[in-house]
C-alpha cells in the first residue's frame, strides 16, 4: 500500500506505551479500519539508523574537504520540510554547488523525493520562488533534467490533524507558523468563553487557510466564517482545504468573494477594499491580519469590519526592527480601537528573526465594545 515513510524507522513514543509507525505523505488522511482506532500524532521522524543522516557527510563525498572549509559557516545547515520536500536556502557564493547540496541532502533524507532552492518570498503575494535542484526519480537522485512526474511542489501538509493542500510556488505557506496558529486557536477559545457563542471568524488574507484549519478543528468555536485572499491560486487550494475540513462541497474554480453557504463567505478579494460593501461592516468577531510587512497600515481599513457591539479580537503579524518596536507599539494602539476593560493593550511579541536585522512579531488585542 506504500503508507510506511521509506527511509524512516518505527520508533517507541515517549510515554512508552505505543509504537509510532512513520506514514508516508501519501498515506490516506483518515487511516481506515482495521487501524482506525489508534490515533495519527505529529512528530519528527527519525531516519533508519543505516543512513547517515549528517548531510556534510555525504556532501563531503562529492567535493574536496578544501572546497567544504574554504565557506565555512555559508553551507545551508537548516531547511524546512513541506510534506516530502525540503526547503534549502542557498547563499550566493555557493549557488554553483546547487547539485551536490541536493545530491547530500537527498542522500541524507531518505524520505525526501524533491529538494528546492528558495530564493526568497516575491511581491504583494509573498510568493516563495523555488527552484527544483534535485529529485529521488525511481530510486535514483538525479541533478538535472529533472522529470515533470516528480518536481510537483502540490502537496498535503499534516497539521493539528487536519490535511492541508498548499504549493508553496503558487501561494504563501508556511509550516514554521504551526505554533503561532495553536496560540490562535487557544485566544479564540478564550473570546469565545467571554461571547458564550461560536465566533464569526474573518481571515481576510487567509492563503490556503492553515489558520482557518485549526480554528474549524475546534468543535463548535466557529459559526459564521470569512475566508478570502487576493491570490487566485490561494483561493483554489482553499476551496479544496475546505471542503475537505467543513465536510461539505465547494466549487473546485476560484471565483470572487461570494456567500457560498449560508455561514461562509469566500472567494477572491482586496482586503483593503472589503469595508465597501456595507455587508462587511461590523459582521466579525475575530479578526486575523496577516500581512506582516502591512498590518499595522492595513488596520485602518480592516477594523471597521469588527461587529463592536460585543467584545471582538483582532490577532495579527508584524514585521519591526528592535529599534522600531516601541514606535510600531504605538501606531498599533493608534490604529486600533479601546481596549477591552481587564485585557493588556496591545503589544508586538518577537517570535523570531525575519532577517539580520528584522523581527517577526505577533500581538492579540482585545477590543472593547462601543
Ligand atoms: C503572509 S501571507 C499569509 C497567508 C496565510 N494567512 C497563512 O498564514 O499562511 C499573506 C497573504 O495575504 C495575501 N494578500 C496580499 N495582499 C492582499 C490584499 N490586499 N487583500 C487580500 N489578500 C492579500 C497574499 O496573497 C498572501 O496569501
Amino acid at each position: 500500500m506504500g503508507w510506511l515513510a521509506r527511509g524512516m524507522r518505527v520508533f517507541s513514543h515517549e510515554d512508552d506505551h505505543f509504537r509510532l509507525i512513520p506514514l508516508d505523505p501519501g498515506a490516506p488522511i483518515e487511516i481506515p479500519p482495521p487501524f482506525a482506532d489508534y490515533e495519527v500524532v505529529m512528530h519528527d521522524g527519525l531516519s533508519e539508523t543505516r543512513v547517515d543522516s549528517d548531510w556534510l557527510n555525504h556532501l563531503s563525498l562529492l567535493i574536496t574537504s578544501e572546497e567544504i572549509e574554504g565557506h565555512g559557516d555559508s553551507w545551508p545547515s537548516s531547511h524546512e520540510f513541506i510534506s516530502d520536500m525540503m526547503i534549502v536556502r542557498i547563499e550566493e557564493e555557493l549557488q554553483k554547488y546547487s547539485s551536490h547540496i541536493a545530491e547530500a541532502k537527498l542522500r541524507s533524507h531518505p524520505h525526501i523525493r524533491l529538494v528546492l532552492n528558495d530564493e526568497g518570498v516575491q511581491g504583494e503575494l509573498r510568493i516563495r520562488k523555488l527552484t527544483p535542484i534535485g529529485a529521488r526519480f525511481e530510486g535514483e537522485i538525479v541533478t538535472r533534467g529533472i522529470p515533470e512526474s516528480v518536481s510537483s511542489t502540490r502537496v498535503l501538509v499534516r497539521e493539528s490533524g487536519r490535511s492541508i493542500t498548499c504549493d508553496p510556488n503558487k501561494a504563501y505557506f508556511s509550516t514554521k507558523l504551526q505554533s503561532e496558529r495553536l496560540e490562535t486557536l487557544s485566544l479564540a477559545k478564550e473570546l469565545k468563553a467571554i461571547l458564550s457563542r461560536p465566533l464569526r471568524v474573518c481571515d481576510p488574507f487567509c492563503g490556503v487557510g492553515p489558520a482557518l484549519a485549526t480554528l474549524l478543528s475546534e468543535p463548535e468555536l466557529v459559526g459564521e466564517l470569512h475566508a478570502s485572499d487576493l491570490n487566485p491560486d490561494a483561493v483554489e487550494m482553499l476551496l479544496e482545504n475546505l471542503s475537505r475540513w467543513d465536510g461539505r462541497y465547494y466549487d473546485k474554480k476560484p471565483s470572487k468573494l461570494s456567500r457560498i453557504f449560508p455561514d461562509r463567505i469566500v472567494g477572491i478579494a482586496d482586503a483593503t477594499r472589503l469595508r465597501d460593501d456595507s455587508q462587511n461592516i461590523g459582521s466579525w468577531d475575530f479578526l486575523i491580519v496577516n500581512l506582516p510587512h502591512k498590518t499595522i497600515d492595513l488596520l485602518p481599513s480592516i477594523v471597521p469590519l469588527l461587529d463592536r457591539s460585543s467584545p471582538s479580537m483582532v490577532r495579527g503579524r508584524v514585521i519591526a526592527s528592535d529599534s522600531e518596536i516601541e514606535e510600531a507599539n504605538l501606531a498599533l494602539r493608534e490604529n486600533l480601537p479601546p481596549t477591552l476593560i481587564g485585557k493588556p493593550v496591545p503589544e508586538l511579541r518577537v517570535k523570531r528573526d525575519y532577517s539580520s536585522t528584522l523581527r517577526l512579531c505577533s500581538f492579540e488585542a482585545w477590543i472593547a465594545p462601543e
